[in-house]
């Protein structure tokens, strides 16, 4: 039996599927995209590549993994009745991971994170039915809370259906949840809520830009719209894999939702520049606060440009309201039940930057080896 994942070819569900079948030895059902069996293939080896050398990775793709080539968006994710059978009887548990993260679409996060995980529900229905589903993990996000300002939120009060959200990524996101909840009442279920994903404390390499880019800008920038004293919640992504996995493999867990986040550990921004300034030898920004709407009507005008300064104002326009709302995300839950706590942003963030600036935003590929055998070769 197997570990059903979404989202494996995705910044955490690469970590979380790296972590499964190296940490924990687990087999894996996995939902992959591709148009044929060497695309699924080659993908899953762009994905995993920052974690396994190509042996590895080869060794595993023939022994413990399953790929199932599906979309969240079609009916069984558009599998043929034989192999969404075959799925149904050798998944024994299911962690949803994929979603889409384009907060600025409400088409497509109603498509993939509404109609896509109504698929996955549907998924663990028929598995419970024909001989238990044994838990039901599912990746959310602390986007759910809603608007917010200067708050510690704990799991319980998150949810809150009279406040407003950002964007239409936390709206269904949020929903999802209340779709898991109310559509699997039996099955035992954990819902992870991670902070701002942001680098791996372990290494210097990433794979996923996007909160990377706006960091880079705003680490550039000589006068910060913000307020110095304000704190951000960043986690680091191995941390948030290892609860996944561990949470998920535990017969029984304390409890059902846990924030994955740094919570009243988070760093202020005076204490994040001035580390980024010492490791590079500069004077930390100057924080001025009142710019804040000068600094928002910019970013909005940039945005619209077509290059990569309006592709940087682009995710800060997404990203803006995430920064200056002063909110942590309280996890007591997950460091007292792992016995371990994230690791301050501001140990690993300056070989992140570093390495973001030096490949320009883009991971350096190795393709499938030409040498070896398999679908993909
Ligand atoms: N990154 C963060 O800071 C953060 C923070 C809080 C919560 N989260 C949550 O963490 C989860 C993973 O996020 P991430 O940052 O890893 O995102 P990501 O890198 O964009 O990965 C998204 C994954 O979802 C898959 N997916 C999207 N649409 C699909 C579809 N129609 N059918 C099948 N698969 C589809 C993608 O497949 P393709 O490779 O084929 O596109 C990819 O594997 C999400 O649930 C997100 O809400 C992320």
């Amino acid at each position: 039996m197997a570990i059903f994942l979404t989202g494996s070819t995705g910044y955490i569900g690469a970590h979380v599927a790296a972590n499964l079948m190296q940490d924990h030895g687990a087999s894996l059902n996995l939902l992959v995209r591709a148009r044929d069996p060497h695309e699924a293939e080659d993908r899953l080896w762009h994905a995993l590549q920052l974690h396994l050398p190509f042996k590895h990775f080869y060794e595993y793709l023939q022994t413990r993994v399953r790929i199932f080539r599906g979309d969240l968006t079609s009916e069984r994710f558009g599998l043929s009745t034989d192999d969404y059978d075959r799925l149904v009887h050798t998944t024994d548990s299911i962690i949803h991971c994929a979603a889409s993260l384009n907060r600025k679409s409400e088409k497509s996060c109603l498509n993939v994170n509404l109609r896509g995980t109504l698929e996955v529900i549907k998924l663990g229905l028929q598995t419970d039915h024909y001989h238990g589903l044994r838990r039901f993990s599912h990746v959310s996000t602390v986007a759910v809370a809603g608007k917010r300002q200067d708050e510690v939120v704990t799991e319980d009060n998150a949810i809150d259906w009279d406040r407003s959200d950002y964007d239409p990524y936390a709206r269904t996101k949020k929903f999802c949840e209340h779709m898991i909840r109310q559509l699997l009442p039996d099955v035992p279920k954990t819902i992870f809520r991670p902070s701002i994903v942001l680098g791996d404390s372990r290494r210097a390499e990433t794979t996923q830009f996007d909160m990377v880019r706006a960091f880079v800008f705003l680490a550039g920038l000589p006068t910060l719209p913000l307020r110095g004293r304000d704190r951000v919640d960043i986690v680091n992504v191995d941390f948030v894999a290892d609860a996944v996995a561990t949470l998920h493999v535990k017969e029984q867990t304390q409890y059902d939702t846990y924030h994955l986040s740094s919570g009243r550990d988070s760093q202020t921004y005076k204490q994040l520049t001035a580390s980024l300034a010492a490791a590079q030898g500069k004077r930390g920004p100057v924080y001025l606060p009142f710019l804040e709407g000068p600094f928002t009507s910019a970013v909005n005008l940039i945005s619209n440009r077509k290059n990569a300064l309006g592709r940087g104002a682009a995710l800060m326009k997404v990203f803006m309201p995430y920064l200056t709302f002063n909110t942590v995300f309280d996890n007591t839950r997950v460091t007292q039940e792992l016995g371990r706590k994230p690791v301050p942003f501001s140990q690993y963030s300056f070989p992140l930057l570093k390495f973001s600036r030096q490949t320009n935003f883009a991971y350096p590929y190795q393709p499938w080896p030409a040498k070896v055998g398999g679908s993909a070769a």
